[in-house]
């Protein structure tokens, strides 16, 4: 091997030994630099006859060329092997399942509220909110339960300090918000005009001290009102079917309006329900209390009964949940176990 050959193998030899950039470049010094083998062959060319000078720098200059070559393929190997490491360095496993976020809901019973109010609100019903801590007034008194009247111990409550009570029911919202629709319409009223109608659902939170599959100390009712000028127990059986038949998206479904008693109304009718089909069918299941307004309750209004009448009622939307999914235990709704809960989802 003649010298030439000899310095581009080892050139070759001492890149490819370089690990890094850095090392790589003090590497190409000692061949290509100032003072590297190859510029001293050049300078060595001064000392030569011209005729040795053209092929002998020839020569060098091809292996020159051989050893840049070499040196720009090497610096090319280690910024590939660089990038290499970098990308495997952030690699993301795409393959790896996400993280998943579990998403809220509503819990059932809201749903069901909803679905109500929905309803309800297709046939021209407001719906109103109002207090949980309820006075004796508007819980009993008003709505023609007078203390000591035997009707109350239906109702075993929580009382809390000053006379107020947890809501039993949510017929008091019946009065509140009759009250403040007179209220707004007091000088029509007193000029002998037409009152608009009131036509309201109030929903909500009620207590009473109970405790088993069907009832818990606190629970759901919704309120049902309308009273106008000419509101008969006629409007009631069709405003409620419909309703009914439409929760329950059963067109067939048959109700049953069994005489009762409440003191806010009179006559009082329990409302039941039946399906015909599915694994209920044929039983008859109580959802509401309802009945034409009682006159001293249209008179708590600020009404006079012998021109306005009307008729309530107030269901339990606990009740109709258990029945529009089928769970037997109403407990399980306040247990605030999220494996039963976001079944409803
Ligand atoms: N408040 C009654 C209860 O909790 C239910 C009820 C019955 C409401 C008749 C009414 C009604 O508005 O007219 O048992």
């Amino acid at each position: 091997m003649n010298e030439l050959d000899a310095i581009t193998a080892a050139a070759k030899q001492a890149f490819a030994q370089a690990a890094t950039p850095a090392e790589l470049e003090n590497v190409k010094a000692q061949f290509l630099g100032k003072s590297g083998r190859m510029t001293e062959l050049m300078k060595g060319l001064a000392a030569l006859s011209v005729e040795e000078k053209k092929s002998r720098g020839a020569a060098i200059n091809l292996a020159k060329q051989a050893i840049e070559a070499a040196l720009t393929d090497r610096r090319q190997a280690l910024a590939d092997a660089e990038l290499q490491a970098q990308l495997q360095l952030e690699a993301l496993d795409v393959s790896l399942p996400g993280r998943q976020r579990p998403g809220g809901g509503l819990h059932p019973v809201s749903l069901t509220l909803e679905r109500i109010e929905g309803i309800f609100g297709s046939m021209g019903f407001e719906v109103a909110d109002g207090p949980e801590i309820e006075t004796d007034w508007f819980n009993f008194t008003a709505l023609n339960t007078p203390e000591n009247h035997p009707a109350r111990s239906m109702h075993d409550t929580f009382y809390v300090e000053g006379g107020h009570v947890l809501r039993t029911h949510t017929s008091p919202m019946q009065i509140r918000h009759a009250v403040q629709h007179v209220k707004r319409h007091r000088a029509l009223i007193d000029a002998g005009g037409a009152m608009p109608e009131i036509r309201v659902i109030a929903p909500g939170r009620t207590y009473r001290v109970d405790s088993d599959a069907t009832h818990s100390p606190m629970f759901h009712q919704c309120e049902g009102l309308w009273i106008g000028e000419n509101v008969s127990f006629k409007d009631l059986k069709v405003v409620f079917t419909d309703f009914c038949r439409t929760f329950f998206e059963s067109s067939d479904l048959v109700l049953r309006f069994r005489p009762s008693f409440f003191p806010f109304t009179e006559p009082s009718a329990e409302i039941d329900i039946q399906f015909q089909n599915g694994p209920l069918a044929g039983r008859w299941l109580e959802v509401a209390g309802s009945g034409q307004v009682h006159p001293n309750v249209v008179r708590n209004m600020g009404l006079d009964p012998e021109k306005y009448i009307g008729f309530a009622f107030g269901m339990g939307p606990d009740r109709l949940t258990m029945l529009r999914y089928g769970v037997n235990d109403l407990r399980l709704f306040f247990d605030g176990d999220i494996r039963f809960l976001s079944q409803f989802q």
